[in-house]
């Protein structure tokens, strides 16, 4: 098989038919030809920039209960939190005197956090700090509400697909969860103007390859700004406990193979895949992705934000090191900039 001639073609932008995606993901003699491809074209478009995001989880109750999910509703023994609005504003202040120039509220479906509060959130940040973005990802609400927050400020939205595949989609999630209001979530947030993310975990029980090679496609329909994947790691407290971590080739494939197909998407190193490996994070880097989003969130709680087994909340995860960061991220081969690191241009082809 010439590896070789299947990423060139990816690369010279064409649609490879979904056998040889198949092959590109399921294959480690693909590693070589496809990072290099990656590499060369993100640094094409994005240079050697890497750009850094705070992250500050602010709840991690969740009305939810998906079965891969460390904070699922169903586990009783996760410590739940929730931070004040005064907790998160302190976040960003320490956040922006670091350089960040874009925060990420992320927490579960929290009824607490009603449009009003979330409104009043955002825009008190907005207002302190006219000069970042502002991202959320609290997961699927009504049109009317993205468009609140949007109203309200926040520029940016994460809301990860998870998977496309209808029938792998069921094994992953229980009844009152469709895949379709979840699309129309992610279809509701382009059309309000949001950066839009989305994306999936690799390895996640049941997945096929097929699944993987669905969720490509429907990333061509959506045509995202932004692209978060990371394996699968299982959590002792869910119904996936006994199940394998996804794979770290099979993921570093992906990025690539997300890179050349959507060449102006920004793609984080995930927490993911600096947990199943050292140096995961960085190899990510290499594999084409151009994000890392260091944790913002107060020590104290860091450690509740379990979505899976092991999550790394190490001093180098923490925002506080981003000196740390930013030499790891150089002996990498790129450079960690202080910038909103909006998307170069839309990312269709
Ligand atoms: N392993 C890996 N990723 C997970 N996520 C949730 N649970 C797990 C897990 N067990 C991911 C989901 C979610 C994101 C915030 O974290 O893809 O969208």
């Amino acid at each position: 098989m010439n590896f070789s001639d299947i990423v060139n073609r990816l690369k010279l932008n064409k649609d490879l038919p979904d056998e040889e995606l198949i092959l590109l993901i399921d294959s480690d003699e693909a590693n070589e030809p496809l990072f290099a491809a990656a590499d060369e074209i993100r640094r094409k478009i994005y240079s050697d920039e890497v750009y850094i995001r705070g992250l500050v989880e602010f709840s991690n109750i969740c009305k939810n209960n998906c079965y891969y999910c460390g904070i699922r509703c169903g586990n009783k023994k996760a410590v739940r939190y929730r931070l004040s609005k005064e907790d998160i504003l302190d976040c960003c202040a320490e956040g922006y005197a670091l350089g960040f120039r874009t925060f990420v509220l992320q927490g579960g479906e929290d009824p607490h956090f009603t449009d009003e509060v979330m409104c009043d959130i955002v825009s008190s940040i907005r207002s302190l700090y006219p000069d970042c973005a502002i991202t959320l990802s609290v997961g699927e609400r009504s049109k009317e509400s993205y468009q609140s927050y949007f109203d309200a400020g926040a520029n940016r939205f994460l809301l990860r697909h998870e998977t496309a595949s209808e029938e792998h989609y069921r094994h992953l999630h229980p009844d009152d969860l469709s895949l379709e209001n979840r699309k129309k979530c992610l279809f509701d947030l382009k059309e309000i103007g949001f950066q839009v993310g989305s994306g999936f975990m690799v390895d996640s029980p049941y997945q096929t390859t097929r699944n993987l090679v669905a969720d490509l496609r429907f990333l061509q329909t959506l045509q995202p700004d932004m692209i978060g994947i990371g394996p699968f790691i299982r959590h002792e407290d869910t119904p996936f406990a006994e199940f394998e971590s996804g794979s770290l080739y099979k993921t570093l494939r992906l990025v690539s193979i997300l890179r050349l197909m959507f060449p102006y998407a920004l793609i984080p190193s995930t927490t993911a895949l600096g947990t199943i490996h050292p140096q995961g994070r960085e190899m990510g880097l290499k594999a084409g992705a151009n994000v890392v989003m260091p944790n913002l969130s107060p020590k104290r709680v860091r450690e509740h934000y379990m979505l899976y087994d092991n999550k790394i909340c190490t001093d180098e995860e923490a925002a506080e090191s981003v000196e740390k960061l930013k030499n790891k991220v150089a002996c990498a081969g790129y450079r960690v900039v202080t910038a909103r690191g909006d998307v170069k241009k839309d990312c269709s082809r």
